[in-house]
């Protein structure tokens, strides 16, 4: 399915003071709304709680928050230092609330799920050629798995409840990375992927950062691609990142936000050495994904425990999984990095 782009859902943009003051906003109603919804499912009580195993020590809230905290400084000292826009849809009270409602009432399943370990009931949602087998899942117990639009219309919320609305800032350290390498060039005609992008947040991003290139999204869903081009306007293919439609050396960057995590091993080789034909000599592809125990050891015990809390079967081979390497053989090379809270960022470049 290819797409053309679509009237966006204005964003508003603003200065870094716009920016603290809305994110300290967004940041107190998601930060209240997981701590409702942590009462609401309790899911370290009753039968079938998840099954923990971690011989690291237990994280220190503390710097817990400080690592929250400093995604959020990372994100406005950005804007202030002019390297992208703060781009947000305003607040909508009446939509905010009635997300809220569908995510409570929908945790219940989720947690149901979860108890069950019912990790592959979207296999009946799916035809079994039409998606590779690792896809057919539901991956954070999600009801629908990728597969529904009720479930594209909810990953947002989901994601900003998960991490108490840092999902932006943690997201746009892969925004920071690209806006710098392309900080000086003449952004007219260049073209940038973002690849498995989702509902389409960070594809919005994209746009706002950079409006005279052009800014398209791939994923697998139909229904998130939907929802990305009403989010962000972009033109969108579906496709399988295993075999990008596009040819040879013809895009200027590619970006690829917490798709490596959720990629079997064997899959994940194949992906980068497509990132990398696709890229034109000298093209960067800005990646995030979560972070991983090594540059984390005082967050191990919560990655430890995210396999068995939000089912990512895929997560504890990518905590072992030497990026630079990977990247490497495929012939990108590591050009920079970033962090922030639980998400690593990488900048690579095809000689
Ligand atoms: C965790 S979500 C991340 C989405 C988005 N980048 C974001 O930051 O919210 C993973 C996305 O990868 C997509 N995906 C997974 N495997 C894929 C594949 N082989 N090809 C294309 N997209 C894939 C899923 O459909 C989903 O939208």
């Amino acid at each position: 399915m290819a797409a053309r782009a679509s009237k966006a859902r204005r964003a508003f943009t603003g200065d870094a003071t716009t920016a603290r003051a809305m994110q300290a906003g967004k940041a107190a109603w998601w930060a209240a709304s997981g701590l409702a919804a942590r009462r609401l499912v309790r899911i370290d009580r009753g039968e079938g709680r998840p099954d923990v195993r971690s011989e690291a020590p237990p994280v220190s809230m503390a710097e817990l928050r400080r690592a929250w905290l400093e995604a959020f400084a990372k994100d406005t000292a950005d804007v202030e230092a002019g390297l992208y826009p703060y781009a947000e849809a305003p607040a909508n009270p009446q939509r905010m609330f009635a997300r809220l409602t569908d995510l409570f009432e929908d945790a219940r399943a989720v947690d149901a799920r979860r108890r069950r370990r019912a990790g592959t009931e979207a296999r009946a949602e799916a035809s079994s050629t039409a998606y590779p087998a690792y896809y057919r899942q539901n991956f954070h117990y999600q009801s629908g798995g990728w597969f529904t639009e009720a479930s594209a219309q909810r990953y947002e919320a989901q994601v900003e409840l998960l991490f108490s609305g840092a999902a932006g800032p943690m997201r746009r350290r892969a925004l920071s990375l690209l806006a710098r390498a392309w900080r000086d060039r003449d952004q007219r005609g260049l073209r940038v992927l973002d690849v498995a992008c989702g509902s389409g947040a960070f594809l919005a991003d994209l746009r706002a950062s950079f409006p005279r290139a052009l800014s398209l999204g791939l994923d697998l869903s139909r229904p998130y691609l939907k929802e990305a081009r009403r989010r962000s306007g972009a033109a969108v293919v579906q496709a399988n990142a295993e075999r990008l439609p596009f040819a040879d050396a013809s895009l200027d960057a590619a970006t690829c936000v917490y798709l490596f995590h959720e990629l079997p091993p064997r899959v994940r080789p194949v992906v980068a050495r497509e990132l990398a034909r696709v890229l034109k000599p000298g093209g960067v592809l800005a990646f995030a994904d979560s972070a991983q125990a090594a540059d984390a050891p005082g967050l191990k015990r919560l990655l430890d425990a995210f396999p068995a809390l939000f089912h990512e079967p895929f997560f504890a081979s990518y905590q072992e999984e030497d990026l630079p390497a990977l990247f490497a053989e495929a012939g990108l090379r590591l050009e920079g990095h970033d962090s922030a809270f639980l998400t690593k960022a990488l900048l690579l470049r095809k000689a």
